[in-house]
């Protein structure tokens, strides 16, 4: 109880404080593109009810996550009523007019909030906004019948900047369980983010089942032992590893896999599931050898880095095997977009094995960065056959970008402005700025450290493109890789703030971003995340 008043009165000595510095913006992040606070509030009581115009499936989709937490937090049931007259109610109506899909209109008034938008996509963002100005007892998973459910009166217009927002989640390093991954999905909505990125699959782990290749999840999810960081440098400053001399594993039914999307669905989050190839491949080698150019044996990789052992691109068979794997995984995943990895693939074996040198002599291809074009566009139009755009890290843009192929600019800008002038589309994740896995305090003697305003101060769209060339890019993600990232705790540390500020720079017209702004909005919106159990890095 103590603990909870302590909460409610940050929350409250914020908003005091956002008040007070004549901010026209309330606690919400991302920041609407129009928000004008109003004197009073509407309290959301026992009785308070939703109309719902028209009254379908998509819209109670939209409005199912506000009831579930209303219902869980307060006790509430909120009932959709048919009476838009009564008082105390929630009206929510599709607009045809509005212009983007996923834009509402909230106006907040003391007996009434009505919300207009395009699409349920856009119901169910005014529902996340709605989410922040509750109070964090919201997130509580017990009734909080102190608590008085308050949202201040207001009016929001509020649309994204780009179409493509998302967090990445590496579980091949280390697996995080199903409801983790569940968890994750809801904090990449409760920012108004749309894609989950699903790093299923690495040197270190095979993390989902495919019925025609039992192996892959039988052997491929396990490995030995891992070589883990101990936190302490040596005399060069380099952290100390050292081998943890335990098993650590674990994948997805693909029964499970179906339960996170169906749960994703319901927050209008897209997962888009990631297979990495030819590359990162040791996990998928150590139980199918024979797809390798050297015929293995293997093991499941237990420490981090890049391996020479990747997919041979000169067997047929290899192919035959991948596009087994993604057929099971198409059939699974309604995503349109189905991400192949690309990176980080050395050529050492594909220089010395023999069939991937004869496939090479047949093409009339000299080097081995072709090679990898060949396979990556072997495997695209695979894909695309099958209805899927297909997307590869930067590295599918050497010895040529294949039709189509959508890339994901991570080892900077630079691919992403190529491929943006080649009229490819593009997603932006470049490490300088949102990879969640590098240090977040500047005083931390890690190589790679990345604060949170660096993170805030990015711009997608890269200033080097014309207007034209600007369409192709998609959006941004954040990545997080779990090399050294044991623990899904950790995970969210990691990842927040940061990825707060991932989603407002994904979301918010760049004119409106500031970033003293933010970390005001941001108090409020740690006591959520307070509320939610998540321990958040605090400078
Ligand atoms: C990557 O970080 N290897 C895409
Ligand atoms: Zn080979």
């Amino acid at each position: 109880m103590k603990k909870i008043s302590l909460l409610l009165g940050c929350w409250m000595g914020c908003a005091v404080a956002l008040l007070a510095q004549g901010t026209t913006t309330a606690g919400i992040i991302p920041l609407p593109q129009k928000c004008t606070l109003q004197a009073g509030e509407f309290v959301v009581k026992a009785k308070t009810k939703i109309v719902l115009n028209p009254n379908n499936a998509q819209m109670q989709k939209a409005v199912t996550v506000m009831k579930d937490l209303l219902k869980t937090a307060a006790g509430f049931a909120l009932p959709v009523s048919k009476k838009a007259t009564d008082r105390n109610v929630i009206i929510c109506t599709l607009n045809p007019n509005l212009k983007h899909d996923e834009a509402y209109k909230l106006w907040v008034q003391k007996d009434k909030i009505t919300i207009e938008a395009k699409t349920p996509h856009g119901v169910f963002y005014a529902m996340q906004t709605l989410r922040q100005l509750l109070p964090p007892a919201i997130e509580k998973k017990t009734v909080q019948s102190a608590v008085k459910w308050t949202i201040p009166c207001l009016e929001i217009e509020d649309a994204p900047r780009y179409n493509y927002r998302g967090l990445h989640l590496d579980v091949g390093r280390h697996f995080m369980t199903q409801q983790e991954v569940m968890r994750y999905i809801d904090l990449l909505a409760y920012h108004k983010m749309n894609i989950f990125h699903w790093h299923l699959t690495d040197d270190q782990g095979w993390r989902i089942e495919i019925k025609k290749y039992p192996k892959l999840t039988k052997v491929g999810a396990w490995r030995e032992q891992t070589k883990e960081r101990t936190g302490e440098l040596d005399s060069a400053g380099k952290y100390i590893a050292h081998w943890d001399n335990r098993p650590h594993g674990g994948f997805y039914t693909q029964a499970e896999v179906k339960e996170v999307i169906a749960y994703a669905q319901k927050r209008f989050v897209t997962v888009i599931p990631e297979i990495d190839m030819p590359g990162h491949s040791l996990a998928a080698l150590a139980a199918y050898p024979k797809f390798s150019c050297s015929g293995g044996p293997f093991r499941v990789e237990g420490q981090w880095g890049i391996f020479e052992d990747i997919f041979c691109a000169g067997q047929d068979a290899t192919f035959a095997f991948l596009e087994d794997i993604l057929t099971e995984i198409i059939a699974i995943f309604p995503s349109p977009y189905i991400h192949i990895g690309g990176d980080e693939v050395p050529k050492t074996r594909w220089e010395r094995c023999h069939a991937c040198q004869t496939r090479m002599k047949e093409l009339g291809i000299k080097g081995e960065h072709q090679l990898q074009s060949y396979f990556i566009t072997r495997i695209s139009m695979f894909l695309a056959a099958k209805g899927k755009s297909v997307i590869g890290w930067d590295e599918v843009l050497e010895g040529g970008l294949a039709p189509d192929v959508i890339v994901m600019s991570w080892r900077g800008i630079e691919g992403g402005i190529e491929a943006a002038e080649m009229q490819h589309n593009v997603i932006m994740t470049p490490r300088q700025y949102v990879y969640l896995d590098y240090a977040q305090d500047e005083a931390s003697p890690a190589k790679r450290v990345l604060p949170l305003q660096k993170t805030y101060s990015y711009d997608p769209t890269p200033v080097e493109l014309t207007p034209e060339e600007a369409q192709y890019i998609l959006g941004v993600q954040g990545n997080v890789w779990t090399e050294h990232i044991p623990t899904f705790e950790r995970v969210l540390y990691m990842a927040f703030p940061r990825a707060a500020a991932i989603a407002e720079v994904g979301w918010t017209q760049k004119e409106q971003k500031n970033f003293d702004n933010f970390k005001l909005r941001l108090q409020q919106i740690a006591a959520h995340y307070d509320a939610m159990g998540i321990q958040y890095y605090q400078p």
